[in-house]
């Protein structure tokens, strides 16, 4: 069955208004195809902004990240139902820079996870494997256990995107080759049939993300089971519009 095409853009912890601004209105200003789908996640203190100046019907916005909890005492934290008042329809879980930088673990990513989809967000569930791991042979494995947290406490994955970030490839320039993400996609969506069924991990989009650029996304396209990008360095620069074009 055909999915379909999904570019996300996650601007990290960068940028400043005048600069998202001008990502924003650059996207604006494009043609971009109708039958993709893009979510940009610009840093928390601007999602009013880039909600406020998006103009393009297929470009969504998302926050980086989320808390597990309602409003209250939770100095610092981003709160799922303020993310949707300010107009915002995603959020990413389980970014690699918060499992290893903040400590993350398994469990939380999977509460957060869970906690959004109950407020109405879409999420974009990160996975992957650190360099020792794959060194180590446990690419699957670390990636079965990220998403088997998930897959514990929520049934229903139709508002779940997957995006597969080997952490080796993050801002690194050595993205993947797209045979060794299409094999790694392959067994990521054999082991969803497995925990949550055929159908489920069928219907599944399942991005690659790891210092994907305008000129290698290209080299993606005819890879069975990679349904997308989700990009970082690159979605802050123009060429972030010849990814979401990489398949026409
Ligand atoms: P880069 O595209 O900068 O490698 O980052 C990928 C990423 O972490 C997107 O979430």
């Amino acid at each position: 069955m055909a999915r379909q095409f999904f570019v996300g853009g996650n601007f990290k912890a960068n940028g400043t208004k005048q600069s998202v601004k001008s990502i924003v209105e650059n996207l604006n200003s494009e043609e971009l195809p109708k039958d993709v789908e893009v979510v940009i996640c610009p840093p928390a203190l601007y999602l009013g902004l880039t909600v406020d100046l998006n103009k393009q019907p297929t470009v969504e916005v998302g926050a980086q990240n989320v808390f597990d909890k309602a409003c209250g005492a939770f100095t610092g934290e981003n709160i799922a139902e303020q993310v949707v008042d300010l107009g915002a329809k995603w959020t990413l879980t389980g970014h690699s820079e918060r499992r290893t930088i903040i400590k993350e673990s398994d469990d939380f990513i999977a509460e957060k996870t869970k906690y959004a989809l109950d407020k109405g967000l879409k999420v974009i569930l990160c996975i992957g494997e650190t360099l020792d791991e794959r060194k180590s042979g446990i690419t699957l494995e670390v990636c079965a256990r990220q998403l088997d947290a998930v897959s514990k406490i929520i049934k229903d994955w139709s508002k779940i995107v997957v995006a597969y970030e080997p952490v080796w490839a993050i801002g690194t320039g050595l993205a993947a080759t797209p045979e060794d993400a299409e094999e790694t996609h392959k067994q990521i969506r054999e082991h969803l049939a497995k925990t949550i069924g055929e159908d489920q991990a069928e219907k599944i989009q399942i991005l690659y993300g790891g210092s994907v650029n305008g000129k290698n996304a290209p080299e993606f396209k005819d890879k069975k089971n990679i349904d997308g990008f989700l990009v970082g360095g690159a979605s802050l620069k123009p060429e972030f519009v010849s990814i979401i074009k990489s398949r026409l």
